[in-house]
């Protein structure tokens, strides 16, 4: 796994998940901005089979809503773009990008890491210990999606040298 520009993510984000936009109108917010994080697994040749970014944004439903103890103002990170090559799904790709991500926040501080999972991507999800939370809604022109939450201690990374 290794942390890329967003640029390097973006065929691979296109073709599994927005193929029905044209590639310049599947941008996503914070594509650009320098603190958005990317993450991909590449093949030994360099190819890209898994991709995720997450980027720092606060979550669109009620934190009072969640667990009592997570803090009422947390700082927010919002994970999107993940994405398998076809071929190469169930072996690990996708939650080796989902724990690279969590362990950024973990380094980063902690907070709260949510995203907008289509429903067959929810497995996913729980196994890496996120809740659902609220109902679920259509996406046009994508399907049924779930907010899913979880909360991510600090633990700062340690020196490499230790
Ligand atoms: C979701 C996705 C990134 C998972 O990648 P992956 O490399 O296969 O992930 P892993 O091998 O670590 O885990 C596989 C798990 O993904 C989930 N999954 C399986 N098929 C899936 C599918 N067609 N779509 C979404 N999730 C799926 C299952 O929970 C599966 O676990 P299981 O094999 O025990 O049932 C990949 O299936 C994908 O690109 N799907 C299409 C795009 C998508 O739904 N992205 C997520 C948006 S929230």
């Amino acid at each position: 796994m290794e942390q890329v520009p967003v640029s390097r993510t973006l065929a691979l984000r296109h073709a599994v998940l927005r193929p029905h936009q044209r590639f310049a109108d599947a941008a996503m917010a914070g594509d650009d901005d320098p603190a958005t994080v990317a993450w991909a697994a590449l093949d030994a040749d360099g190819t890209v089979l898994a991709v995720g970014r997450l980027h720092r944004e606060a979550p669109p439903f009620a934190v009072a809503d969640l667990d009592p103890s997570v803090p009422p103002d947390p700082p927010g990170w919002r994970l999107r773009g993940m994405a398998t090559r076809p071929d190469r799904r169930r072996s690990g790709l996708g939650s080796a990008v989902l724990q690279a991500a969590i362990d950024h926040v973990a380094a980063s501080g902690g907070g709260l890491l949510w995203c907008n999972a289509r429903l067959a991507a929810r497995t996913l999800y729980r196994r890496a210990g996120f809740r659902d939370v609220g109902a679920v809604w259509e996406e046009p022109m994508i399907g049924p999606h779930v907010a899913m939450w979880r909360w991510v201690e600090c633990q700062p990374a340690l020196p490499a040298d230790r």
